[in-house]
């Protein structure tokens, strides 16, 4: 394996750790060895040197495993030059000659370009020139992303590639693929007989892809600014999901098979006009935080390396159209986001409600969606959410769900995710990478958005960091009569005061019933006299709850919770509550509220201690409970 850039981040983070779980799992030849190549002016022993110490800060493993590890490192090689020189690959050529004898490789070369995106084209073209691709054993080619950065010039560089080389030679790179948990839908679409059959727009009413990170920019400002969401997590990763989950069933698992697949499916989404683009897609850009009229984070703006007028999107939301016979008419959205509130990537698949009629002389009101969700991380699981009739002589009903959680099924290690990437290259096998026409036709779906977007830019900032990103994204779905279905992770329900001590299984309950809103600065959140229907949790944002002549009683904050009083004493609301910023809340429904209170003592406890504290309420709770 020849490594192009093996001085720089990604070799010692991802690739040599992988190589090394490789290793230990006995997946690397023993005829296996590494030539680096970078810039820098190392030999193979201070190489060998800076891998001994970054593989201890890198590797994935429980226990360090030096036996494996040395034998690997002796194996590694450098040597140094410029990727644009061609009197370097002269000497590249000898050297991979002498260690193709030495290590017994039959010639089989993988290289792969570690490097800038600049250096893929002339890598290419200097590999050809000294003659590599005639010499004996097979030679194949790992790019990394990002694969072009509009469509013309991921066109100029496939062609420069394909100049050369073959596209079965050609391995590009994208690492969402590498991940347990989506090349995981393609096993439970096809080996399961239950989903298949429902799976098209006859049963499913809309399918959300949601990739919400809360880390920022990084330090990655420079690159990013030229890149933003779209081209960075959308165009590549998102696009590679959405192509697993809405292609058609392949005629086999053959590695065409599967892409051939998956290229027609994006070549069915639809491109869209200028139009097209105001109407169904949404950009954001993250401003500062601040507490107590202070700035204690940054915004994007003021990220280093970043212009301070950049309108480079860091959240984008859109609603796809897939015009074929499967989805025809099915929104499909995508959103993801960059200091976001969590940290979570989850695919939704919302299936068409039962008919309501049937339950009306019942007590039930309304029923929920079933839902398939896909936990790609840093949750793994499958769910599915449910009604299921609450023991007791009364038809209730309450959303439940089935959870299979990978952890639980699976003693698996952690990967890095590049070992089967590297492993099915040297096996020939390029199911897992993307192969020309598929970047090509995701780069005509993102290419009239780019065209729009820069064209009209807009005013940013349009979201605060930790919040849920620009309430445009909720009123995008809204507009179709339906909402992003959140998953609520334990952690950011353990940040409210009111769960921080709760067990897991109350907390599975609380998550199920929750149901989000964006409230915006001013507005009314609680009108004081009407009827207490529903609880609320503070995410982010402040509120005030106002006196009659519009005095500030309270001021709620993060983590607060409020409106659960009015509901157990069933009087009218005693105060306005209105929103003094923009603030992302849940909205727990009374119904569930008062369900949740039965079923968990200790919760009915701590809400009369908080009313006591609060309000200088006295509220017995087992009275109380008795009542419910
Ligand atoms: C990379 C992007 O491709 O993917 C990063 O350049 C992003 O900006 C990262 O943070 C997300 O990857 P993961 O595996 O953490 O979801």
């Amino acid at each position: 394996m020849v490594i192009f850039g093996a001085s720089g981040d990604l070799t010692k983070r991802l690739l040599v750790p992988a190589l090394y779980n490789l290793a230990c799992d006995g997946l690397l030849n023993p005829n296996f060895a590494v030539l680096g190549t970078a810039m820098d002016d190392w030999t193979t022993e201070q190489f060998r040197a800076r891998m001994n110490e970054d593989i201890l800060k890198f590797h994935t493993r429980p226990e360090f495993e030096k036996v494996a590890w040395d034998d690997l490192v002796s194996r590694f090689h450098y040597l140094p030059g410029g990727f644009a020189d061609l009197k370097v690959f002269e000497i590249l050529k000898a050297k991979v000659a002498e260690l193709n004898a030495k290590h017994l490789a039959q010639g089989n070369v993988l290289f792969y370009f570690a490097t800038a995106p600049r250096f893929f084209g002339v890598i290419c073209e200097n590999l050809f020139k000294s003659g590599f691709r005639e010499a004996p054993g097979w030679k194949r080619i790992i790019v990394e992303k990002p694969f072009g950065t509009d469509l013309q010039s991921a066109l100029k560089l496939n062609e420069e590639i394909l100049t050369h080389w073959s596209e079965d030679q050609i391995y590009r790179v994208d690492h969402y693929l590498g991940k347990e948990t989506v090349q995981n839908l393609l096993t439970f679409r096809f080996s399961n007989g239950i989903f298949e059959p429902l799976w098209n727009k006859n049963y499913i009413d809309n399918i959300q892809f949601n990739v919400s990170e809360a880390v920022d920019v990084e330090g990655r400002g420079g690159y990013y600014d030229q890149s933003g969401v779209l081209r960075d997590m959308m165009q590549n990763h998102m696009f590679q999901m959405l192509a697993y989950l809405c292609m058609e069933v392949p005629g086999s698992f053959a590695s065409d098979a599967i892409r051939n697949e998956k290229a027609k499916l994006l070549q069915a989404v639809r491109v869209y006009t200028p139009e097209q683009v105001a109407r169904y897609t949404v950009r954001g850009q993250y401003g500062p935080l601040y507490e107590d009229g202070k700035m204690v984070k940054q915004g994007y703006r003021q990220e280093k390396d970043v212009d301070p007028e950049s309108k480079t999107e860091t959240y984008a939301a859109m609603r796809v159209h897939i015009d074929n016979w499967r989805w025809e008419g099915v929104p499909i959205y995508l959103r993801s986001g960059k200091a976001l509130w969590k940290r979570g990537t989850e695919i939704v698949v919302e299936f068409k409600k039962s008919p309501e009629a049937l339950f009306r002389n019942t007590p039930v009101e309304r029923l929920g969606a079933n839902r398939l969700i896909f936990h790609i991380q840093p949750y793994q699981g499958i769910e599915i959410q449910f009604q299921a009739k609450i023991p007791g002589p009364l038809l209730h009903i309450q959303p439940v769900q089935m959870l299979f959680g990978y952890g639980d099924a699976f003693k698996a290690s952690r990967y890095t995710g590049y070992e089967v990437m590297i492993y099915s290259c040297t096996l020939g096998d390029g199911t897992l990478f993307s192969r020309g026409d598929l970047v090509e036709a995701a780069w005509r779906v993102a290419q009239p958005l780019l065209d729009y977007w820069k064209a009209t830019p807009a005013e940013f900032p349009k979201y605060r960091r930790n919040g849920w990103g620009p309430p445009a994204a909720a009123e995008l779905i809204q507009r179709d009569g339906r909402a992003w279905h959140e998953v609520v992770t334990e952690e950011v329900l353990r940040k409210v005061d009111l769960f921080k001590d709760s067990d897991v299984l109350f907390l599975s309950q609380v998550i199920m019933a929750l149901r989000p809103k964006q409230a915006a600065q001013g507005e009314l959140v609680i009108k004081k006299g009407a009827v207490a229907n529903e609880m609320y949790i503070i995410v982010r944002g402040e509120l005030e709850a106002l006196d009659d002549v519009g005095n500030v009683i309270h001021i709620l904050k993060d983590g607060a919770a409020f409106g659960e009083i009015a509901i157990l004493t069933s009087k009218p609301r005693q105060a306005n509550v209105r929103c003094r910023t923009a603030c992302d809340l849940f909205v727990l429904e009374k119904p569930a509220f008062l369900r949740i209170l039965r079923d968990h003592y200790q919760f009915l406890e701590s809400v009369c201690t908080i009313a006591k504290e609060r309000y200088d309420l006295t509220l017995d709770p087992k009275e109380l409970l008795a009542q419910l």
